[in-house]
C-alpha cells in the first residue's frame, strides 16, 4: 500500500498552530498583512493569486491584490513595491511569476524589502539560505521539508534527486535537504533539461522530488523499490468534462504506484502546503516587525 502524503491534512494543522500567534497579534493591535503584484493576464497565475487571497481572508488577515497592466513600465513597478515596503499594514510583498518579458526579474524582486520578502526569492534571503542560515524560506520547499517532518521521513543519509533547477523550487529544495541539521542531511543531485540518462539517477533515489512541469513523465520504472516522491508538478491536461481539462502532476500515478512507498497526491499535496506556508511566513514577519517597532 502507497502511503499518501497529504498536504491537505498537514496545511490544516499548519493553520491551528497558527491561529493562536494570529489572535494574539490582533490583540496587540496588528493584522498580519499580505500584498500581492500580479502583472498581466496569466491564467494560472490568476488563480493562483485568487487562492493565497482566499485563504487570507478566511482567516480573518489582510490581503491585497495589485493587479496590474502587462505593459506596466519597470521603474513604475518598482515605485509601487518601494511604497509597499513602507506601508505599516503590509507584513508580506509576493510579486507573482512569471513576469512578463520586458521586465527585469532580478531588478524587481530585489526591490522588495528583505524583511517583507515572505515568498524567499530576493538575493539576500536566497544567500542566507545557501550559506545555511535562512531568513525567509520560499513556500513550496519549506512546505516539502513540512510534509518529511510531519510524517517522519528520514533524510539523513538518504539519496534525493530533483527533477527541475528552479529558483522557486528545484535550488533551495536541495539547499534544505543537504544543511547539516537534524530533519536533513541528505545527499542531492538536482537533475535538469542538461541532464542525460535521468533514469540512471532517479533509480537510485530513495527520495524523488518531480518539479518539471511535464505531466506524468516519472513512471514506476525509473524508480527504486521503495522511493517517496513528492510531486511538485501541477499540469493541465485536457480532459471531457465540464471545464475541458483536469490537473496532473509529473508523476504517472497508476505507474509509479507499483514501486513506491509514499508519494504526495495532485491535487491536495504540495499545493496546499505552499499557501500555508506563505501565510505562516507573513505571520512570522507580522512578529518581527512587531519585536522590532
Ligand atoms: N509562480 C509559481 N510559483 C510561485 C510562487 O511560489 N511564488 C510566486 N511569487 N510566484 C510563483
Amino acid at each position: 500500500m502507497v502511503q499518501i502524503l497529504s498536504g491537505k491534512e498537514v496545511s490544516r494543522e499548519v493553520y491551528s498552530n497558527l491561529i493562536p500567534r494570529i489572535d494574539s497579534l490582533k490583540k496587540q493591535g496588528i493584522t498580519p498583512g499580505l500584498a500581492v503584484i500580479l502583472v498581466g493576464d496569466n491564467p494560472a497565475s490568476k488563480i493562483y493569486v485568487k487562492s493565497k487571497s482566499r485563504k487570507f481572508e478566511s482567516l480573518g488577515l489582510h490581503s491585497k491584490t495589485i493587479h496590474l497592466e502587462n505593459s506596466i513600465d519597470e521603474s513604475e513597478l518598482i515605485t509601487r513595491i518601494h511604497s509597499l515596503n513602507h506601508d505599516g499594514d503590509i507584513h508580506g510583498i509576493l510579486i507573482q511569476l512569471p513576469l512578463p518579458k520586458h521586465l527585469d526579474e532580478l531588478k524587481i524582486l530585489q526591490s522588495v524589502s528583505p524583511e517583507k520578502d515572505v515568498d524567499g526569492f530576493h538575493p539576500e534571503n536566497i544567500g542566507l539560505l545557501s550559506i545555511g542560515r535562512p531568513g525567509f524560506i520560499p513556500c513550496t520547499p519549506k512546505g516539502i521539508m513540512r510534509i518529511f517532518e510531519h510524517y517522519k521521513i528520514n533524510l539523513n543519509g538518504k539519496h534525493a534527486v530533483i527533477l527541475g533547477r528552479s529558483n522557486i523550487v528545484g535550488r533551495p529544495i536541495s539547499l534544505l535537504m543537504s544543511m547539516k541539521k537534524k530533519g536533513a542531511n541528505a545527499t542531492t543531485t538536482i537533475c535538469h533539461s542538461g541532464t542525460q540518462n535521468i533514469h540512471d539517477f532517479t533509480s537510485s533515489a530513495d527520495i524523488v522530488i518531480s518539479a518539471m512541469g511535464v505531466p506524468e513523465f516519472l513512471k514506476g520504472e525509473m524508480l527504486k523499490k521503495g522511493a517517496v516522491v513528492i510531486d511538485v508538478g501541477i499540469n493541465r491536461v485536457e480532459a471531457e468534462n465540464e471545464k475541458g481539462y483536469s490537473l496532473v502532476g509529473d508523476a504517472d500515478w497508476n505507474s509509479i504506484q507499483e514501486n513506491i512507498s509514499a508519494a504526495t497526491p495532485v491535487p491536495g499535496g504540495i499545493g496546499p502546503m505552499t499557501i500555508a506556508m506563505l501565510v505562516e511566513n507573513t505571520v512570522e514577519s507580522a512578529e518581527r516587525i512587531m519585536v522590532i517597532s
